[in-house]
């Protein structure tokens, strides 16, 4: 019997299978960042599908931290009943579903967020071309209340828990971060301080939203820059939240400005599939909650391994599963052992993700 089809706790909550539908945003909320229609049947097919676990696309905090146009928002209570039609049409199916909350920093422009990007320092992004306003020490306290009410709100919508975003270069990420922190006060300097703003928010939405309601983490493995998060603070990180009670980590890395984000291109063949999943295993070994590994996982057989050997305790998908949201429930009838995602990065669609190779075909 496949590993794979085993259910998992996470926190609280019992997942039915391994797999993971990795956050993924899908340009398809309106202009102001409610819910629509297309959202809702993304999310019934990835339930229909059998995703043992749907994360959401990633959705603003506050409305400084827009990441990308038609990106779903939770930085008001008005979202709450658009974001609760999610949770609801999962729930329909014995799918979990966690929001991703999120801020982007200095990943966006002025023109998306309405203000000067913000950042803990003033550190100049060469992607979006931005020179971020530093942080004040009164406004990381607004950031971290903006994070606690998400969760509460996600709580309300119905949904089984959150993962607060911690990769790719966005806020959080960039706290974390020595590149792009380079604070004197508590918030900046040894990693521990680089990690307050993360544990706050998980104190916060723990406390706000109990015990039992899962909070997991997106965490940075690497920046892959010079001078950037590395694996080891990653594990240092891993070990005190840990210590704080977070219910899982899902490992990936990357960061735009590295000119290695965390959406590989052009992969080919098996030995290339699970580009995080080492790093993922040097932070199980470090924690005792589940670890969730990924990055161009696309064959049953390489996921089936990953799990048996105890690199990671989920697998998280996320083109694969744009390709086919049903990719989880072939697997499991014996239709398909491979994602047929050639990972060529073309379903990035700002009128709504899909996959462009599937749509050449017909
Ligand atoms: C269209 C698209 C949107 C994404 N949006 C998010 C996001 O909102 N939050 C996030 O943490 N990662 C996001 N990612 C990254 C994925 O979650 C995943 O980590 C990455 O694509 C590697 O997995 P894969 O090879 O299975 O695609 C996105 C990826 C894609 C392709
Ligand atoms: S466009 Fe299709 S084949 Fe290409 S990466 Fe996206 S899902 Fe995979």
């Amino acid at each position: 019997m496949s590993i794979l089809f085993t259910p998992v706790r996470i926190g609280s909550v019992t997942v039915p299978n391994r797999f993971v539908r990795s956050a993924t945003h899908d340009f398809m909320a309106d202009d102001e960042g409610n819910v629509t229609d297309a959202n809702v049947e993304l999310y019934r097919r990835l339930a229909e599908g059998e995703v043992g676990l749907i994360i959401t696309g990633h959705a603003h905090v506050q409305p400084s931290g827009k990441a990308s146009p038609r990106q779903t928002a939770v930085f008001d209570d008005r979202f709450v009943e658009g974001l609760a039609r999610i949770a609801e049409i999962v729930h329909r199916f014995p799918s979990r579903v966690f929001l991703q909350i999120a801020h982007a920093g200095r990943q966006t422009k002025e023109k998306l967020c309405g203000c000067a990007p913000v950042s803990p320092s003033a550190v100049y992004d060469p992607v979006s071309k931005v020179m971020p306003r530093e942080l004040a020490a009164e406004e990381i306290g607004a950031l971290i209340a903006a994070f606690i009410s998400a969760g509460a709100r996600a709580k309300k919508a119905g949904f089984d828990g959150v993962q607060v975003h911690a990769a790719h270069g966005y806020l959080l990420s960039s706290f974390l971060s020595p590149h792009t922190n380079r604070r004197q006060d508590e918030w900046g300097g040894p990693v521990e301080n680089r990690a307050r703003v993360l544990v706050e928010v998980l104190r916060g939405v723990k406390s706000a939203c109990g015990r039992d309601f899962p909070v997991i983490v997106k965490l940075n493995s690497t920046d892959f820059l010079e001078g950037g998060l590395v694996l080891e603070d990653a594990i240092r990180v891993a070990r005190i939240i840990e210590g704080e009670g977070i219910d899982g980590i899902e490992v990936s890395g990357g960061m735009a400005e590295a000119g290695r984000g965390s959406v590989w291109a052009g992969l080919r063949g098996e030995d290339e599939e699970g580009y995080f999943v080492e790093n993922a295993a040097r932070i199980k070994q470090a924690v005792h909650v589940p670890v969730f590994g990924l990055g161009g996982i696309r064959t049953l057989a390489v996921a089936e391994r990953i799990v048996r050997e105890g690199r990671a305790d989920l697998v998280s998908l996320s083109r694969p599963l744009i390709r086919d949201p049903f990719l989880v429930k072939h697997f499991r009838d014996g239709l398909t052992g491979k994602s047929e995602c050639i990972s060529c990065n073309k379903c990035f669609n700002p009128r709504g993700i899909r996959c462009a190779e599937l749509t050449k075909k017909r």
